[in-house]
């Protein structure tokens, strides 16, 4: 399998550097601002924790809060995994040499390198940058598919734009994977990171039988380290498949993530509500830098969730940009490269707490070198 671009750049210069201006979780939750949150009830499920094997599905309590967030999944049609782990056990399971594969473009690489490692044809479906934001033609999609594809991969909001889609696009994808019967795989890692409510769109796996939604903590709940993920379809073929894969990857989750994990479903609201503040707080403050360096990048505002993928219009090519920003001032930005993006473009994470003074750093080294 080739390196994954940007876990090996996270790997290389997430713990050196002073400020990360291109994170993609929100600022992470303590242990114990997390046991503090806990009910009795789930105290209890931590107090009484052995450190045994799991339930390779997940802890029934756990699979039981995930299922109650979507309107028709049953605890069953729930697979707890790591976010990354569950990526690869979809793609194993459901796809076959020779298949075919549309997935919106840039994309988190596992989405379809895993895919293209089994021997499928991978399509792009390429965002496009406009004036103020991004736009996916669906003009297109009719033109990617062919008898051989076997599923269309989506990830709204999306990592790394920050586009989402509208009620009605999404619809008019279902309706197109249905006519097709298509898996439609739908990353919903930032979803909740809306802006409105309005902008929310339903899950997948609640509007169509062939949908997947992938899910987690990792994102907009800031956890992580817990490493708790889900996979959650109304396809009653699936689940089983799933399971018997991940007696091949960890056989369960760990116990005490699980736990940990119950918690913060059943203190969603407030872990959500603070994250969704921080998020704000921080965009407003990334929208008034963009403005007065309008000289330098084009800000391209993101519609949900904790990322934003502004264009680079200085004279040196992006990556150039970002080491230097590196070298000089510890500020870790990561360049469009590392999506395999070739256009100018960088990643902005608006999702953790000293947002602010990072981008003054970053503000600061481009008036001494730039003016
Ligand atoms: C779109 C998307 N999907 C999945 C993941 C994987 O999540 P995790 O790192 O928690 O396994 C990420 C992580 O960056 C992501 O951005």
């Amino acid at each position: 399998m080739r390196p994954f671009l940007l876990e090996r750049y996270f790997a290389e210069y997430e713990f050196k550097a002073a400020g990360l201006l291109s994170a993609s979780d929100c600022e992470s939750l303590g242990m114990d601002e997390l046991l503090r949150m806990a009910t009795p009830a789930s105290l209890e499920l931590w107090r009484d924790l052995r450190l045994g094997y799991t339930e390779t599905a997940g802890h029934p309590l756990l699979r039981a809060e995930v299922a109650g967030m979507y309107d028709g999944i049953a605890a069953d049609g729930v697979m707890i995994a790591a976010p990354e782990e569950a990526i690869f056990i979809a793609m194993q399971t459901l796809l076959a040499p020779g298949e075919g594969v549309v997935v919106v473009a840039p994309a988190y690489q596992s989405l379809y390198e895993v895919a293209r490692h089994i021997g499928c044809g991978v399509t792009r479906w390429e965002l496009e940058p406009e004036r103020d934001g991004w736009r996916l033609d669906f003009g297109r999609l009719a033109r990617l598919v062919d008898e051989r594809t076997r599923m269309l991969v989506i990830n709204f909001p999306h990592n790394p734009t920050g586009h989402t889609l509208t009620r009605p696009e999404l619809d008019a994808i279902v309706e197109f994977a249905r006519a097709r019967d298509l898996y439609l795989f739908s990353d919903e890692m930032y979803r909740l990171l809306e802006y409105e409510p309005g902008a929310r769109l339903p899950a997948v796996c609640d509007l169509y039988e062939k949908g997947i939604s992938l899910a987690g903590l990792s994102k907009a709940y800031g956890l992580p380290g817990l490493r708790v993920g889900w996979l959650a379809t109304r396809d009653r073929t699936l689940p089983g498949r799933w399971l018997a894969f991940k007696d091949y990857t960890t056989i369960c989750s760990s116990a005490p993530s699980e736990i940990l994990g119950i918690i913060a479903l059943r203190s969603r609201e407030p872990i959500l509500q603070r994250n969704r503040e921080i998020v704000a707080g921080n965009l407003a403050v990334a929208a008034r830098f963009f403005a007065r360096r309008a000289d330098l990048f084009a800000w391209l505002a993101p519609a949900a969730g904790p990322v934003a993928f502004p264009g680079w219009l200085g004279d040196e090519p992006v990556e150039r940009f970002c080491r230097e920003a590196l070298e000089r001032t510890g500020v870790m930005i990561v360049p469009a490269g590392v999506f395999e993006y070739p256009g100018e473009h960088l990643r902005i994470g608006l999702g953790r707490g000293g947002f602010s003074a990072t981008l003054d750093r970053l503000e600061e080294h481009l008036r001494d070198r730039l003016g």
